[in-house]
């Protein structure tokens, strides 16, 4: 076998590699480059041409990276029964989906509305001359702006979207000679990343032709320098809310210690914590954030985008907070989240990737505002379950459970193994030692 190659040197040129030797290359960084090439081939589709589908979504492919694609059932939104895909490799998320999903179901279900869809980008520039001139032709501006992209955003016109607006924005105290133009649009049912990129590419150069010809302006006023043009996945005004709501009554029975009304105060008191504790706010959101991710992926959405503006959002009062809160009235609990949800159903990965245009079709065929209700009703399910465990039960006893198999894996057990573990330890604390243990125990006898 040859000898494993150094990591710390600089590969040139890989991505112009044939995949073949990129999988061979980094399979000399391994102990076992044999075992490794066949590992990292193992994962190829079998298919070649769908294959060639995941090879092109990205840059230097060597093989693809699994996580567990599954469904969360009966999440009622608005008196729709929606059975929602997820991908998340996280084993309680779609047990903690479900089981909430059920629960609300029987109460109702999630409520939902989209309270707006706007979009935003930013063309960032530096300009050294008098802003009132500036401000005394900008409807001139934005006329001239909204001609220079016709052709790019005809077809998003014909759909009913485009810009809706421009702002100008001084940030001179800040940063010397720094403006910028703030645009929101409407991208109807597409994420719209590259029609607002787009766009904001037209606008810049658009403004300094707008600056060196206009006569409003000196000689020495007439050059703007363009800083950077870019969406800005802040999106505060693509907002969705998703409640539930119930009597304390409706509540009797969820643990066998409290009253429905016990519960609801003790569930409002741990949100109010994370309402006032960052350390506990930023736990609390990424429980929402399982369920909206999880949602996200499978639909072939950015969630890295979703996740940025939900955190900003956050924190728009200056301070991090809890995204969901509760309102209770009299006997009435109310639980809702609002949440800025950026997302696609036509376009990107959501038509290339086969399963996430199957997961569209799973929740038939949504558009964009369906599927933004849908993503937050799962994200409120997801933080609702985790807040009853927690103030109930724990969550420890849901997770190791459903950890139970990761365990049971990692030590390699059997089919009969494993059954005989998931029998013993309905009664037992699941732990790595205990499993351990308990495997051994059935092996030495
Ligand atoms: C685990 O993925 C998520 C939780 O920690 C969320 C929470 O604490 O609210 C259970």
């Amino acid at each position: 076998m040859p000898k494993r190659r150094k990591r710390d040197y600089l590969i040139r040129g890989f991505s112009k590699l044939l995949k073949e030797d990129k999988v061979k290359i980094v399979s000399e960084l391994m102990d076992n480059q044999v075992e490794a090439m066949e590992l990292l081939k193992s994962f190829w589709h079998t298919d070649g041409s769908k294959q060639k589908i995941f090879d092109e979504f990205s840059e230097n492919t060597i093989s693809n990276y699994y996580i567990p694609y599954g469904v969360a059932p009966n999440v009622v939104v608005n008196g729709t029964t929606y059975h929602v895909p997820v991908a998340i490799e996280e084993s309680s998320v779609v047990a903690a989906a479900s089981s909430s999903s059920k629960f609300w179901s029987e109460r109702g279900g999630f409520r939902a509305e989209v309270v707006g869809i706007e979009k935003l980008g930013q063309v960032h520039f530096l300009w050294n001359g008098d802003k009132n001139k500036l401000v005394i032709v900008f409807d001139e501006l934005k006329y001239y702006l909204r001609g220079a992209t016709k052709e790019t955003t005809k077809n998003m016109e014909s759909r009913g979207g485009g810009i809706i607006d421009f702002e100008l924005l001084d940030f001179t105290d800040e940063v010397d000679n720094n403006y910028q133009i703030k645009v929101t649009f409407n991208t109807k049912d597409s994420m719209g990343a590259n029609f607002i990129n787009s766009c904001l590419e037209e606008f810049a150069q658009a403004l300094q032709d707008f600056f060196k010809t206009h006569d409003i302006f000196d000689e020495d006023e007439k050059d703007c320098e363009i800083v950077m043009s870019i969406l800005s996945n802040y999106t505060p005004n693509c907002l969705v809310r998703t409640w539930v709501e119930c009597d304390f009554e409706d509540l009797d029975g969820i643990y066998k210690e409290m009253s429905g009304e016990q519960f609801a105060r003790k569930f409002e008191t741990a949100v109010r914590i994370a309402e006032i504790d960052v350390y506990r706010a930023t736990t609390h959101n990424k429980g929402v954030f399982n369920g909206i991710d999880a949602v996200a992926i499978a639909t072939g959405n950015d969630f890295r985008a979703i996740e940025a503006a939900g955190h900003a959002y956050a924190a728009r009062d200056g301070k991090y907070r809890s995204l969901t809160k509760v309102k209770i009235e009299g006997t009435r609990f109310l639980y809702e989240l609002n949440v800025p949800i950026a997302l696609g159903t036509v376009g990107g990965l959501t038509s290339l990737h086969p399963l996430a245009k199957q997961s569209l079709e799973m929740l038939g065929n949504p558009n964009a505002e369906t599927l933004m209700m849908i993503v937050a009703a799962v994200g409120l399910a997801n933080n609702f379950a985790a807040i009853r465990s927690l103030v109930t039960k724990g969550i420890q006893i849901g997770h190791m459970k459903m950890h139970l198999f990761n365990i049971l894996n990692h030590i390699e057990a059997t089919k009969d193994e494993k059954a005989k573990a998931v029998e013993y330890f309905v009664a037992n604390k699941v732990s790595y030692g205990a499993v351990q243990k308990f495997i051994e125990n059935l092996r030495k006898n």
